[in-house]
């Protein structure tokens, strides 16, 4: 919960590094992450070279400050390895890291690798507090150009990437709706 309270999205870097042991305890963060059937349908490209962080903040309108993060996490998903959700003549089902059916009705198609991916980058970015670091999402990226700058292939998606790195400072908290128009109990209302 202290962790929860603290985070903010870190937009503005100090240039330490960081060390070792606390790389990899984010990146254990990462590997425990609960995925869909368990599938992990997931590769995480650590971007720490100069030039390949300018290359990315090239690439995200939503995040030019990447240049200055020490560190970029790009999360790769494969849609056709994830869990996925459909209906089927009234009956719901789920395959695993298997086509959807085509007779399957499209609305209720569902797939759960950018669900996957958010929860492994979400525990990142608490961790990461716990260690006096700051993280920030960036969906606002040009996936097509970041796929070509580090090889992913085609097959693999990129929803987002985080940043990370000791903060300058800690910005307010943002401003969150508050439980009563969020939640309902027993029936949407
Ligand atoms: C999926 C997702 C995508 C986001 N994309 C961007 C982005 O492209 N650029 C950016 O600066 N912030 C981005 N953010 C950060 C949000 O703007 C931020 O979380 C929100 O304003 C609340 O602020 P806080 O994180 O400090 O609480 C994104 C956040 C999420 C969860």
């Amino acid at each position: 919960m202290d962790a929860i309270r603290q985070r903010r999205s870190i937009r503005r870097y100090e240039p330490d590094e960081i060390p070792p042991q606390v790389l990899d305890k984010l990146l254990t963060a990462v590997r425990l992450a609960p995925s869909g059937g368990n599938r992990q349908p997931w590769k995480f490209i650590v971007v720490r070279d100069d030039k390949t962080k300018a290359g990315l903040a090239e690439a995200c309108r939503w995040g030019r400050f990447l240049g200055q993060a020490l560190l970029v996490i790009v999360a790769c998903g494969a849609e056709g390895q994830a869990a996925a959700r459909y209906r089927k003549d009234e009956e719901i089902d789920v395959v695993y890291g298997e086509p959807v059916p085509k007779e399957s009705e499209a609305l209720e198609y569902y797939n759960a690798c950018v669900t996957d991916l958010a929860i492994a980058l979400d525990h990142l970015s608490l961790v990461a507090v716990e260690e006096g670091l700051g993280t920030c999402w960036i969906g606002g990226l040009g996936e097509r150009i970041v796929k070509e700058l580090l090889a992913v292939p085609d097959d693999m998606m990129i929803p987002f990437v985080m940043s990370v790195g000791y903060p300058v400072d800690w910005p307010d908290a943002r401003p969150r709706k508050p439980l009563e128009g969020i939640i309902c109990y027993d029936s949407y209302r």
